[in-house]
Order: C-alpha cells, then structure tokens, then sequence
C-alpha cells in the first residue's frame, strides 16, 4: 500500500576506492571547481567527466541542486554530485534536502546499489565521531522521509512507482558499531514519520476510529506498550459528555484510545500527549462547504502524531515514561447530531454550549486533556491538533503554533524544533481572551464572540479551561500536518510533522 521505498539503509567504514555500487552520491558546496582529493582517484583524477563539469562552472553547488554524471568512474556506473550550499551556511535542514533529494533519485532510477558520502560537507568541524554519528542519523531519517511515496488505492500505473535497493552511507572512518546505532535510530523515526503519513493518507472509509483503535492495539503489540480502549459505553461511565458531543451524530462507534511507554523508572518524568483524533470532519450540522470538504479526512493528524511517536519510544530507549490519549470519532450531521446551542457538561465538570459543532476539536481534546490531568497528574501534557483554519493565516504552513500556560515547556518545544526541523511559533494566551468564549447559559461556549479575532488563540484558551495547573502546551497543526506543496523531505501530501518534534522533545526531559 504504502512504503518508506527503500530496502535497506546501511553505513559502511569501506573507503570509496575500495567499494564499487550503481550509484555514488558525493555532496559539494557551493562554488566547487574541483574534485576533493578524496574522491579524485576513483573519479577519474582532474580528467574525466566530473572534473570536466565542475570545470565548467556549470554544477553551482547551491543547495539543490543535483547531476548526475555516467562514465565518471570504473566503480561507480552513475556519480550523482549535490549542492548542499555556502559550507559555513550548514543547517541541518539543508542537510536533510540534500541527503532526500539523493534518496528520491536513487528510487525513482530503481538503483540497487547506492553509496553516499557523509560528513556532507567533508573537513569540516562536523568531522568529530560524535557530530559524523549524529548526521549518519539525520541522513537515515532524511532518506526515508524523501523517498515515501503512497500509492493507496492505485490499480494502475504501477509500474511507475519504484523503489530504491541499497542505501548506504559511507563514513571516512569513524566506530561502525556506533555508527551502526546512529542509523538505527534514524531508521526508526523515519519510518514512525512515514506511518503518521500513512495514516493521514488513509481515505476516512478506510480509517475509521474502530480502525485507528486497531492501530493503536497493533502498535502495542509490536511496539512494546499498554493500550486499553474505551467504548462509546465506558465514556459514558467515565463522563465523557464534551467528546461524546461530538460523537453522537455518526453511525461509527467511537473509541477513547489510550498507550502508556514504560521507560522502566518509576521517577522519570511522565509526559501526556494528546491527540486529536477526528476520523473525518464534515463540521457536523454545521457543516463545511463542500469544495475541500474531502481534505478532512486529514483531521486525525494529531492522533496520528502522537501514535507514530508512540511507535518510536522503545526503538530510542526514550527515558521517560509517556501516556498518550487519543479521543477518536467522525464529525458528522446525523439524527441524533448535536444542534447548534445545545449544553453539554464535560469530564471536568465545567458546561459547554456547543454554538458551532465545527469547532469540534476542542470538544474532543477538552475531555482528552482533564481525564489526563487528572488521572495522571503528568509533569507536563501536551495536544497535537488540527484544530483551526487561523493557524495558516497566521504562519502558514511551514510553521505549527504554540499555546502555553508554561514558560519553561515552551522554551523546550522551541529547542525541539530547532533540532527536529519541526517548526513552531508561541502565540499569546492573554488573560483577555477567555471573556470572549464566555457562554449566556452554560459556562463557556465551544467559539469566540464574532469579532473576536485570534481563531487559533481562541481555541487555545477554551482548551487551557480544561488543563487544571498542569504545564500543557497545545500545538495546533492545521497547517503543518497537509501541504499540497513537494519539499524534498516533505513530499505533498500529509507531513508526518510532530514525531521529530515530540522525540527531540521528550529524549530532553531524559538528559
Ligand atoms: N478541522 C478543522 C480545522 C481546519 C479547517 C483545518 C480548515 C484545516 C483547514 C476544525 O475542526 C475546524 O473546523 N475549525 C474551525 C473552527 C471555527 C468553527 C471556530 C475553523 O478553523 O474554521
Ligand atoms: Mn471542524
Ligand atoms: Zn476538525
């Protein structure tokens, strides 16, 4: 159905010279004129076909850029050059590019054999054993994150859709069992992104919360954690009145999903994640017009994140314990769907009138957030959500935003994204806003006065009504989690964003 595209990933100490493969990938900076010696024997000295072209001036080296070159080497039938850009400009997100735009053309030639060089950018202060083995673990997620491809449904046209053999990074040296773990580790969030992406993919008829439940039960199995699933019944007992809300106007039954990671300290940090696990969003009785209507089978994405990260905490030894809660249903305008004004009374004991049953997000994770809070007391929780369509008009797709009600948490997630290249944005939570989500006959209402403003903050502070004194952050994803726009390691379609950002995050609260 759906797949990483490439067989296997390997690193390998074996000098180029020595090795032979169908494919040699060798990264160059911006205005290279000449081989580095050290490619120079195997490709042919200051002859041959590689020589000529950076002679030329015409490979500019600038970040993107890519050539493939055949005839350059007795060992190698194609030598692909990269840019990669200003060396002293190095970022890990051109890292990333580069190492995915390599991956993508090893898959789409179907090579077999593939080498590439790493440090990317050779002599580098990046030489050290310690910063070769975190790039050989950037390269591996970044290979798998360029090279996913979904074919879903597809009957035809196959055949057009390839996959590429052997990846294997070439090191100058350096220790091949720590290496060895380095790509490990890259490995397993690369492919924890790739079935968040799976997942989003997923057509709603094909994804529906019983199915995600069933995920979540084959992660456990496989991925070494505790899942227990609240029926439609059981939330009712345990008082789930805002998330069942929202459940009540689908013909899916929905399921309260929740995964415990036990790190094996008991005085570890305990972190919560919530997400929001919407299967499919029609906005209920207020409904969505119907031109991007389909998008919203995109609006389990949180859900999504958190389960993939979920995926990836035993494969990383991640030293924290983790909880993860997953309110899964449709939004959807049946009979018994909740009508515009009618009251609800949450877990948390506070009454919502639900004024547009579109903003259903915050609905769902309300519960989600208070049964966490209280049941756990975490040292920290947070939401992942596609919760408005604000948040694109805020910061557009490239970045998610961020709400607190805890400096020192904040400040982490910026870290996470700055390593992760997940990246986020604090909004405000001004004491100001609550008056606006303030309801004339229950306590809070589900959406801002009209001219309010501020959609994503305003889903922010109705959420932080929810929390109790836990330090919590909510990320909203709207505009992360989808874009109709290819990236080297982000092709179109949904991003997988939140994985990286919650792993950096969380292996942080271990150190
Ligand atoms: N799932 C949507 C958010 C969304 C909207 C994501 C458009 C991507 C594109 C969410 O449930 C929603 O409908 N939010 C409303 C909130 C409003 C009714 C206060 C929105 O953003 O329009
Ligand atoms: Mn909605
Ligand atoms: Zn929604």
């Amino acid at each position: 159905m759906a797949a990483s595209n490439i067989r296997q990933l390997g690193v390998s100490v074996i000098p180029v010279e020595k090795d032979r493969a169908d494919l040699l990938v060798i990264a160059l900076p911006a205005g290279s004129r000449a081989l580095p010696a050290a490619y120079s024997g195997v490709l042919g000295g200051g002859k041959g076909p590689v020589a000529a072209l950076l002679g030329s001036g015409d490979f500019k080296g600038e970040c993107g850029e890519a050539a493939m070159v055949y005839g350059a080497s007795e060992n190698y039938a194609r030598v692909l050059l990269i840019g990669t850009g200003e060396a002293k400009a190095w970022t890990r997100e051109r890292a990333r590019a580069a190492i995915a735009t390599a991956a993508r053309r090893a898959r789409d030639l179907a090579v077999n054999e593939t080498r590439l060089v790493l440090p990317l950018v050779q002599g580098s202060d990046r030489s050290s054993e310690a910063e070769l083995a975190a790039e050989v673990e950037l390269a591996a997620e970044a290979a798998l994150l360029g090279a996913y491809q979904y074919t879903g449904w597809k009957t035809v046209d196959l055949e057009k859709f390839k996959t590429a053999g052997n990846l294997t990074f070439v090191c100058a040296g350096g220790d091949a069992a720590s290496l060895g773990r380095a790509l490990e580790r890259g490995r397993v969030r690369g492919e924890a992104v790739n079935f968040v992406r799976d997942l989003g993919n997923t057509p709603a008829n094909h994804l529906t919360p019983t199915q995600l439940a069933d995920k979540a039960r084959d992660l456990a199995k496989q991925d070494g954690l505790k899942v227990r699933i609240l029926d439609r019944e059981a939330c009712e007992k345990e008082g789930f009145g805002s998330f069942l809300s929202v459940a009540q106007g689908s013909a899916e039954p929905p399921q309260f999903i929740v995964l415990e990671y036990d790190c094996g300290r008991k005085d570890a940090p305990l972190i919560g994640l919530i997400g929001k696990g919407i299967t499919f969003d029609s906005g209920g009785i207020s409904i969505k017009p119907a031109a991007a209507m389909h998008e919203m089978k995109f609006d389990m994405c949180g859900a999504a994140a958190v389960l993939g990260t979920m995926k990836a905490l035993k494969g990383l030894a991640v030293p924290v314990n983790v909880v993860a809660a997953i309110p899964a249903t449709e939004n959807m305008p049946g009979g018994r769907a909740t009508k515009p004004g009618d009251v609800f009374t949450s877990y948390s004991g506070k009454t919502i009138e639900v004024q547009n049953t579109d903003a259903e997000g915050r609905l769902v994770l309300a519960d989600a957030l208070t049964w966490v809070a209280r049941t756990y007391k975490p040292t920290a929780m947070l939401d992942f959500a596609t919760l408005t369509g604000a948040v694109v008009i805020a910061l557009g797709h490239y970045g998610a935003a961020i709400l607190s009600n805890n400096d020192g948490l904040a400040a982490r997630i910026a870290q996470a994204s700055e390593t992760s290249g997940d990246k986020s944005w604090r909004l405000p939570l001004w004491e100001d806003y609550p008056e606006h989500i303030k309801s004339d006959c229950a306590d809070l209402k589900n959406i801002a006065d009209g001219n309010a403003g501020g959609g994503t903050i305003a889903g922010g502070a109705f959420l932080a009504q929810f929390v109790d004194d836990v330090p919590w952050a909510h990320v909203d994803i709207a505009g992360t989690a989808w874009w109709d726009r290819d990236r080297p390691h982000l092709p179109k379609g949904p991003s997988g964003y939140g994985v990286r950002l919650l792993l950096d995050l969380l292996e942080g609260y271990g150190r």
